[in-house]
């Protein structure tokens, strides 16, 4: 019997098979896993995952679900803490190993806890961009507005290469090419190496850039919705830019004009 047998899946609870490992950078990387039959889940939801540690004893984080719900398996961009009990561990998964995952999505980045508008805004940082990989590969998000703004700032341009990689693909996509075609607008940037657009989100918001650089008009309450989702200090500091562009916060029982989540909890590494 070898380490995928079903032996191996009763020990686990709730485990899930890693079909895909992609690393990134020497902290960032991407896996997929078969899902559940039984999940349903929301664009922009995040669930529990996890190992066992050595004493059997599981070590389980929220992760947002990368992947859009109609994809048949499910994908996480994770970042790789030295010595963070589950990344330093879940950073050497291998095709084939088991994952726990709790099948109970959850989270305030839906579609479903912002009043109707023209244009929505996705702000990330870092591993932030994972709860917008589902959204960006939904067709209820081009459905819903006219045009998707997605901002993603990281300190160097390795930093950025899943979401530029994620972006292009989905103009070749069959399920929503068409759609995204002309609506997507992609704005990357960085604040600590040389690229063609620099700078924080909240810098280039405040100051118009994003805005003279795309060639649209500035934000508006009545036409622009956003979700926001960085760390601590990222989230308090675009939550005061929003609210300067008459933005309120909304949720999922009080739907308005933006949402925020955190991307993690903790000051960074
Ligand atoms: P922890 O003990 O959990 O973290 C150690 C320290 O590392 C933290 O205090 C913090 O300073 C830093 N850190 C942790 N996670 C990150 C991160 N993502 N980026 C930068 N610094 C970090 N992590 C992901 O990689 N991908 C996700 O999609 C994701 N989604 C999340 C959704 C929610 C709602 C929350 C609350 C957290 C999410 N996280 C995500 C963070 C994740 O839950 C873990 O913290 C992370 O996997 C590290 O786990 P750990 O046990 O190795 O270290
Ligand atoms: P900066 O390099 O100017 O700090 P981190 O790796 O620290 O989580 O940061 C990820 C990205 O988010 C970096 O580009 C960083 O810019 C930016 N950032 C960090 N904190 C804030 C904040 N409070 N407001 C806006 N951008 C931030």
């Amino acid at each position: 019997m070898n380490d995928a047998s079903p032996s191996t899946a009763r020990v686990l609870p709730d485990a899930q098979t890693v079909t895909e490992v992609t690393h990134w950078t020497d902290t960032l990387f991407s896996f997929r896993v078969t899902r559940p039959q039984s999940l349903r889940f929301r664009s922009g939801e995040f669930v529990m995952i996890g190992l066992l540690d050595e004493a059997g004893k599981p070590i389980q984080r929220a992760y947002s679900i990368a992947s859009p719900s109609w994809d048949e398996e499910l994908e996480f961009y994770s970042i790789k803490v030295q010595d963070g009990p589950l990344t330093s561990r879940l950073q050497h998964i291998k095709v084939g190993d088991q994952i726990i995952l709790r099948p109970k999505p959850v989270g305030t980045l839906v579609h479903d806890a912002l009043l109707p508008g023209k244009r929505i805004w996705f702000l990330a940082t870092g591993t932030g961009i994972a709860p917008f990989a589902s959204l960006m590969r939904d067709p209820e998000t081009y459905e819903k507005y006219d045009e998707v703004i997605m901002m993603h700032t990281c300190r160097q341009v390795a930093e950025l290469e899943y979401g530029r990689q994620l972006v292009e693909s989905l103009n070749d996509d069959p399920l929503i090419g068409e759609m995204v075609a002309g609506k997507l607008k992609y704005y990357p940037t960085t604040t600590r190496e040389e690229f063609h657009h620099m700078g924080r989100i909240t810098d280039n918001l405040t100051s118009g850039k994003v805005f003279a650089d795309l060639g649209i008009t500035p934000m508006d309450r009545e036409h622009d919705r956003a979700m926001v989702c960085g760390s601590l200090a990222f989230n308090l500091d675009v939550k005061a830019v929003l609210e300067g562009f008459g933005l309120r916060e909304g949720a999922n029982s009080e739907p308005l004009e933006y949402v925020v989540e955190k991307a993690f909890v903790g000051d960074g590494v």
